[in-house]
């Protein structure tokens, strides 16, 4: 069929032609909206799950929801190494130019803030052409959200973020992605900054979004953070949702599935959000006409999957060096061989057993693999993939 009207997005962040199966999490997130606005108690919200779920774009949806309602919003991607500072103070800075407060100098005392809070980032004893600046033209507010210790500092920020915002009756709502791979610090002092705001009903709200192993590392930083934080789990599609996100943006372009192409399609992709915009993308291409059959899907199940060997499985792969690609791929046998009531997670040790070794001689990988992202664990002494069917990819690939 035509490529040119083909409706389907796979790829990292892309917004889907059709956001499928998250009505919940959005209707609840309304509710949110409105009670932190009038400064009614809430907990922050965190995103949770594998890559390729569609964190980052309900993630963007849900931001999309607070700027129709007038909040200032401001997102940030973490990255580790990096400290919170900087990016924090970018998202701030947007979120205070969204809100579009009327008074002048109370604006400018918030960027101020953000400003100081920003440049504090160099250290104290830093020189004035090292501090980095977040684009503000306001003097900075010297003595607030500045003595350097992040705790302190972020509870200030958001108290004055949250009059600014209280002013207008409105919120600030800020979005962080890939939240697992803040410092510990900041994790922390995020935590402590939350736990303030929920108790002065100040309208400032953190919407995380991480892979399922961030409940765990929140409640390792704070032990109260499971009372402060609502975790939603963002998992595969049910086969309901699956077909509308590939059947109404078909739609839209005049075409239509047949009942057993859909059936396959749900087969092949197993719902995750990821593999049905790569199916939705490969078949449309290959097939001849609208209805989609079956048989369409069988002749594009090869596109699709080497679509999704480089794109999505390779780009990862490739992170890894070939000790950590040995305990990858353990890893994957010792899944394959599991019971499937064991879910996905296999024991560290039966991958050391597998490979023939003393699990203390496998932690370097083990613990590298962790920090790059590719595996988690969410339970003591267990590990997983981050990425879905990950180890069926790897087996193939042999
Ligand atoms: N609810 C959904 N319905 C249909 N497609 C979706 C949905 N959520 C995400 N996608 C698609 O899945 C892919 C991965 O989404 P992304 O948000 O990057 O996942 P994550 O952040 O969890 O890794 C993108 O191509 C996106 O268009
Ligand atoms: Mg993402």
């Amino acid at each position: 069929m035509d490529p040119i009207r083909n409706p389907y997005a796979p790829g990292a962040g892309q917004r889907p032609p059709e956001l499928a199966g998250r009505d919940e999490q959005l209707a609840a997130f309304e509710v949110v909206l409105e009670r932190v606005a009038k400064g009614r108690p809430e907990r922050s919200l965190v995103l949770t799950g594998l890559r390729g779920v569609g964190k980052t774009v309900l993630l963007n949806a849900l931001r999309g929801a607070a700027v129709r309602k007038g909040w200032g919003t401001g997102k940030l991607e973490a990255r580790p190494g990096q400290g919170l500072r900087r990016p924090l103070s970018s998202a701030l800075h947007q979120a205070v130019r969204e809100l579009g407060h009327r008074d002048e100098d109370s604006v400018d005392h918030v960027l101020g803030v953000i400003k100081s809070f920003a440049h504090r980032d160099a250290g104290a004893a830093a020189k004035l052409k090292d501090q980095w600046s977040p684009g503000i033209d306001a003097p900075a507010v010297r003595g607030r959200a500045d003595s350097g210790d992040i705790e302190i500092d972020l509870v200030e920020l958001f108290t004055d973020l949250g009059g600014l915002a209280a002013d207008v009756g409105k919120g600030i709502g800020i979005f962080i992605d890939e939240m697992q791979d803040l410092g510990p610090d900041d994790i922390s002092a995020l935590c402590a900054a939350c736990h303030e705001l929920s108790q002065s009903g100040l309208p400032v709200i953190v919407v995380g979004a991480g892979l399922p192993h961030l409940p765990a590392v929140l409640s390792a930083s704070k032990s109260y953070s499971e009372r402060l934080f609502r975790y939603q789990r963002i998992d595969r599609l049910s086969r309901e949702a699956a077909d509308r996100a590939l059947e109404a943006p078909a739609a839209d372009e005049d075409a239509a599935y047949a009942a057993d192409a859909l059936a396959a399609m749900y087969d092949a992709t197993g719902g995750y959000p990821y593999f049905i915009q790569a199916y939705g993308k490969a078949v449309w291409d290959l097939a001849p006409r609208s209805p989609i059959t079956a048989a369409d899907v069988a002749v594009a199940a090869p596109e699709a999957e080497s679509e999704l060997a480089v794109g999505f499985f390779g780009s990862r792969y490739e992170r890894a060096t070939p000790g950590e690609r040995d305990y990858l791929m353990a890893m994957a046998e010792v899944a394959a061989a599991q019971d499937e009531a064991e879910g996905d997670a296999v024991l560290s040790a039966d991958v050391a057993a597998n490979l023939g070794k003393k699990p203390q001689s496998l932690s370097p990988a083990r613990d590298s693999l962790l920090k790059k992202g590719l595996v988690y664990s969410g339970e003591r002494g267990r590990i997983a993939f981050t990425v879905p069917h990950f180890g069926r990819y790897l087996r193939e690939r042999g």
